[in-house]
């Protein structure tokens, strides 16, 4: 099996290097040859440099598209960079995945969604982004998914792992402070990289392509994933809860995120199982 990881220096190539090498990584998997790449060795969003790559290397059978313009705020400031790295970039990695007949397994985003409505959303909900991040990620699904029929979107939700995350600015600021003020009117599922990473190595392996939503289990908002960092590292800061409105008062220039984006791993379940764990064990792993 050959496989490209392109994005490979954020966190989830990070943990796509990590749960490749885990004794529990699918068997398939044994002997694979992968290629790992990111800027400035392949901008995705150039499609004459994908199309280079790809001549330049052996046929792949998988590609796992983890680069993206994940700056929520700067893709606001600056949407031609947003769209050219998460839905130029996935187009041009579908269209070269198509020619040499390999799978794409391109990763997205809970934020395709307005968090308007209550309940878990599954992936046959229909999207309506209120962010540029969010639309620019949209447009990359649809893109990747019509230029390759053998594509698979995994859209997952606040993210961390090696890099900068979150759980990691909070630990940071929280040790040299007694008091974080963090939002607590925004819901979502707090996922664990090396979880995902997992789950995406089974989900390449399937030919039920399409979109599918992973994400740890379970619900909570910034400012109880906040306090649950601090409770299990052992950081003594309190966190003072606001909400969004409040926070967009303090912050004009931050984009608006949804209020309630938690996703249902429904594809996961009805197929080959949903192995994503509670968010708060796969925290204290994390912090562990
Ligand atoms: N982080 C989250 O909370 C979150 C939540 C939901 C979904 N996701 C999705 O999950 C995926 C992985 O996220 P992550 O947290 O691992 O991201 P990350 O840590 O920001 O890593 C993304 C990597 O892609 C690279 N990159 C950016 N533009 C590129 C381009 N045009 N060509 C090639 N490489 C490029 C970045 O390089 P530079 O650092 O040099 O820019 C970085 O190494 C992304 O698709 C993201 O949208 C993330």
């Amino acid at each position: 099996m050959r496989l490209l990881v392109t994005g490979a220096n954020g966190q989830l190539g990070h943990a796509i290097d990590a749960a490749l090498e885990a004794k529990d990584a699918p068997a398939a998997y044994v002997d694979c040859v992968v290629d790992w790449v990111d800027l400035p060795d392949l901008d995705i969003s150039s499609a004459s440099a994908v199309d280079a790559w790809f001549v330049a290397h052996e046929p792949y059978d998988v590609v796992v598209n983890c680069a993206a313009f994940t700056n929520v705020d700067g893709c606001e400031a600056d949407f031609a960079a947003a769209f050219s790295a998460n839905a130029l970039g996935p187009m041009n990695l579908a269209r070269a995945c198509a020619t040499g007949d390999a799978a794409l397994v391109h990763v997205s985003t809970d934020y395709v969604f307005p968090g308007t409505e209550p309940g878990e959303r599954l992936e046959t909900d229909v999207p309506a982004p209120i962010s540029a991040y969010g639309r620019s990620k949209l447009a990359g699904e649809g893109l990747a998914l019509a230029a390759n029929h053998r594509t698979h979107v995994v859209r997952t939700a606040w993210l961390y792992g090696e890099g900068k995350n979150f759980v990691r600015t909070m630990l940071r600021i929280g040790e040299g402070r007694d008091e974080v003020t963090v939002v607590d009117d925004q819901l979502g599922n707090p996922t664990s990289a090396a979880d995902l990473a997992h789950e995406i190595l089974r989900i390449a392996l399937t030919d039920d392509y399409g979109v599918w939503h992973c994400t740890n289990e379970g619900i909570c908002s910034w400012a109880d994933l906040a306090e649950a960092a601090y409770e299990i590292a052992g950081v003594n800061c309190r966190v003072r809860r606001c909400s969004s409105a409040d926070w967009k008062r303090m912050n004009p220039q931050s984009a608006d995120r949804p209020a309630f984006s938690a996703l249902k791993n429904g594809h996961l379940e009805s197929t080959i199982g949903n192995q994503m764990r509670p968010w708060r064990e796969a925290l204290e792993d994390y912090l562990r």
